[in-house]
C-alpha cells in the first residue's frame, strides 16, 4: 500500500483527461475514482494541477506512468522520480503504477513502451530498478502488463511466470490489463486464460479495460474505442477468479464525451456487482 494516502479505491473509475475537467467539477460525476497520468501533472503549478487538486478534494485517485522505463539499461532517472514523488505528495495517490517495459535506449526515447525479452537477467535488471524506485519513493508500486508486437528469440519464460518471480523478487503489486492481455495473447498466440490462471491472486490490485484496432494480422491496443465483446467476456472471467479488482476505462485517443466514459464505466461496474 502507498505511504502517500490510506484512500480506499474501489468500483469501476475513469482515467482523468483534461477535457472532462468541467464536467467531473461541475456535475460532481457519480464516479467512484480517478487515474491521473502522472507526467501531465509534473509541472510546477498551473491550470493542470490546479484541476487535478480541485478532482483530487473531492475523489481518491491513482497515479500511473509511462516514464520510469524500468526495464531500459540507461541509468534511472532520477530527476524523473523526484517529479513523481513531489506530484504523489501533494496529490496523495492510494497507489503508483507504470509498465513491464522500457521506453529508451542509449537516453534516445521511443514512444512506445516496449517488452523485455523474459530472461533471468532481465528479470534481475528489473527487479533490482524496481527494487531502487520502491525504496525511493518509499512505496510499493503496481507493475503493468504491456501490450506487444514483437518477442524476442532469446526467452527463457513466459510473461506471466516472469511477472510471478517478479513479485516474488520485490514485493510489487500487479496492474492487470485485460486489454493488453487479449491483444498480446491474439498477436502472439497464447491463451489469456492460462495468464490469468497463474497470475498471483491477491496481488492484482488494480485492473485496466480499453478498446484496440484491429488490423489484418494483428490486434492494435490504441486506447481509442469501446472495449471490444472478448475483452469483456475475459474480464469477466478474471473477476470471477480474482474477485472484485477495482477497474479501470482507459481512454487516450478521439476521446468521448463524459458520458460515454461513464457509460462504459457502468458496464465494468454492473459485472463488478454481478459477481462480488
Ligand atoms: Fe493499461
Amino acid at each position: 500500500m502507498s505511504r502517500f494516502s490510506q484512500a480506499t479505491i474501489a468500483g469501476a473509475g475513469i482515467g482523468l483527461r483534461s477535457t472532462h475537467y468541467q464536467d467531473i467539477l461541475n456535475d460532481k460525476a457519480a464516479v467512484p475514482w480517478f487515474e491521473v497520468l502522472s507526467e501531465n501533472y509534473f509541472g510546477d503549478g498551473g491550470l493542470p494541477l490546479h484541476y487535478l487538486e480541485q478532482v483530487r478534494s473531492d475523489y481518491p485517485v491513482t497515479l500511473h506512468g509511462v516514464g520510469m522505463s524500468l526495464g531500459s539499461t540507461d541509468p534511472l532517472d532520477f530527476s524523473y522520480l523526484a517529479r513523481l514523488k513531489q506530484l504523489a505528495e501533494q496529490i496523495e495517490p492510494a497507489w503508483i503504477s507504470d509498465h513491464l517495459a522500457w521506453i529508451s535506449a542509449g537516453n534516445r526515447y521511443v514512444h512506445d513502451l516496449l517488452p523485455l525479452p523474459y530472461t533471468e537477467e532481465a528479470l534481475n535488471h528489473f527487479a533490482e530498478r524496481l527494487l531502487q524506485v520502491q525504496d525511493f519513493l518509499g512505496c510499493r508500486l503496481l507493475i503493468e502488463n504491456p501490450s506487444s508486437y514483437l518477442s524476442y528469440r532469446k526467452t527463457d519464460m513466459t510473461e506471466w511466470e516472469f511477472l510471478q518471480e517478479l513479485v516474488d523478487k520485490t514485493d510489487c503489486d500487479i496492474l492487470f490489463d485485460v486489454n493488453n492481455v487479449y491483444v498480446s495473447g491474439t498477436n502472439h498466440g497464447f491463451d489469456p486464460i492460462e495468464y490469468l490462471h497463474a497470475l498471483p491472486v491477491g496481488r492484482v490490485k488494480e485492473i485496466h479495460l480499453a478498446g484496440y484496432q484491429k488490423h489484418d494480422n494483428y490486434l492494435f491496443d490504441t486506447h481509442g474505442f469501446r472495449v471490444h465483446p472478448p475483452v469483456w467476456e475475459l474480464y469477466r472471467a478474471t473477476i470471477e477468479h480474482l474477485g472484485p479488482v477495482p477497474t479501470l476505462i482507459e481512454w487516450d485517443n478521439d476521446i468521448p464525451p463524459f458520458e460515454k466514459l461513464v457509460d462504459e464505466a457502468g458496464m465494468a461496474q454492473k459485472v463488478l456487482d454481478e459477481i462480488a
